[in-house]
């Protein structure tokens, strides 16, 4: 019996009570290419097995359209997870398709040692989206990279070295990044970086503290202080954070947190960086950057994922005091300012302005929020619902009080919303959040199926 099964057996008596996606005009084209058991045998034989998939049958995915994505077979699926929170304006969107086609059959490659339009043209743009200041970006292809980026520039503005982040935080898998990543589960005993140091997460939800998130916020940033008096010389170059953390479980402090830390760090001469890799774009819903809704300014922004829509696209943005540290010695990055992820970093920040996908972030945002927490008061398995915007997660535990990871059955509930047709991700330490994020472009319709296939999959685990 599969879980499909069991969720109808248990919720509905007739198959036509079977959730049923919303409908769409656009008819796949036919897959001829590799069969299923080809490519996992390819994968097996010729790729580093420490690429992974979810699901006990792999799924295969051959085209996109929106915010659908399709197998094999033509069969449509809801995509809540958005390519691990890449695809911001919708698979495959119209306009972005047609910037980088027009792009890649006039030019694809020079490098920034000749002069093309797009490469300014982008980073004007994202000037025109920050506070102030914040107007000179470096391009890179990747948010670790971007990562790197701005801890070196700090290091070298500052004269610094030591670098607070976040524990439960992720910033990525280069050496470097990694060492600014916390969970063990990623950290590879080799390489990292001995000078970052991690401080107390202030979600209010597994806090070692007690007291409102206020207080778990004000009493998270001490820790900062006493992170820098007690493991550094006293002066820190950094302070990285993700305004939500992404990987971590859609985990935020209170608002106070980011305002307090900052003056902590800038106090002990430190810069600090916002990492906007899932946060940016309009996916908090209220605002264009996550660290907007904290009230605090950043020195650095950096970026990746959304801003090409699935491009390898990603970016830092300081100031031009700060950046012209890099000037010490040469820098160079051969895909940075490539013409054609700028044609399609500019297409997709045309779009989330002309199609007002930060106000469908934040209207569906809370749509999906309230239904999840309607879910929360029916299901004891779901523990914690939290999230800004469409970048959302659902804590799943065996028992309440005691908040025991429910890692089993989060894996459960996965397998059946995808049988169901949905497709979510997953994340925390103990991999039992159900990430929720999907391309910013979805419809009410889409959230009412999410809810309801939810409901159903929750009664499996
Ligand atoms: C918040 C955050 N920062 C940095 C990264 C690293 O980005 P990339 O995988 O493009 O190197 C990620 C990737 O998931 C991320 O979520």
């Amino acid at each position: 019996m599969t879980i499909q099964d069991t969720v109808l057996r248990r919720s509905a008596p007739a198959e036509a009570d079977t959730p049923r996606l919303p409908p769409c005009d656009h008819t796949p084209r036919p897959y001829d290419g590799p069969s299923k058991d080809e490519i996992v045998s390819m994968r097996r034989q010729f790729t580093n097995p420490t690429i992974f998939t979810i699901y006990k049958e792999p799924l295969l995915i051959v085209e996109g359209y929106m915010q659908y994505l399709y197998d094999e077979t033509g069969r449509r699926y809801l995509d809540f997870f958005a390519g691990i929170v890449t695809v911001s304006v919708g698979h495959c969107h119209p306009r972005v398709v047609k910037a980088v086609q027009d792009q890649v059959a006039t030019l694809q490659h020079a490098t920034t040692i000749y002069l093309h339009p797009n490469f300014p043209l982008l980073a004007k743009k994202l000037a025109s989206k920050m506070p102030k200041g914040l107007d000179v970006t470096y391009f890179t292809n990747s948010g670790s990279e971007a990562n790197d980026l701005a801890v070196t520039m700090a290091r070298l503005y500052t004269g610094n070295t030591d670098v607070i982040a976040v524990r439960n935080a992720y910033h990525g898998g280069s050496p470097s990044a990694l060492g600014l990543t916390s969970p063990h589960t990623w950290k590879f005993p080799v390489g990292g970086d001995g000078r970052v140091h991690h401080a107390i997460n202030p979600d209010p939800y597994r806090s070692p503290f007690a007291g409102t998130p206020e207080e778990i916020a004000s009493k998270s940033a001490q820790d900062v202080r006493d992170v820098i008096r007690y493991s550094t010389p006293g002066k820190v170059a950094a302070f990285i954070a993700e305004p939500l953390q992404g990987v971590g479980g859609a985990t935020h402090g209170a608002r106070n947190y980011l305002k307090e830390v900052y003056a902590i760090i800038r106090e002990h001469g430190g810069l600090c960086i916002s990492d906007e890799v899932q946060t940016g774009f309009g996916r908090t819903g209220d605002h264009y950057w996550g660290f907007q809704n904290f009230d605090v300014v950043p020195d650095f922004v950096t970026m990746a994922k959304g801003i090409g829509n699935g491009a390898p696209l990603a970016a830092v943005t300081t100031r031009m005091e700060i950046a012209k540290s890099l000037t010490q010695r040469l820098h160079f990055n051969t895909f940075g300012g490539n013409p054609v992820s700028m044609a399609a970093g500019l297409a997709v920040l045309d779009v989330i302005d002309e199609e007002e996908i930060q106000e469908n972030a934040r209207v569906l945002g809370a749509r999906l929020k309230s239904g999840l927490q309607k879910l929360q008061r029916s299901h004891a398995i779901v523990g914690d619902v939290r999230g800004m915007g469409l970048m959302l997660g659902v804590e799943l535990v065996r028992d309440r009080a005691t908040k025991e990871s429910a890692k089993a059955e989060t894996l459960d509930v996965m397998e059946a919303t995808r049988e169901l047709g949905l497709l979510i991700g997953k994340g925390g330490l103990d991999g039992n959040v159900l990430r929720i994020k999907p391309p910013m472009c979805i419809t009410a319709a889409d959230v009412d199926f999410a809810i309801d296939v939810l409901d159903r999959s929750f009664s499996v685990a």
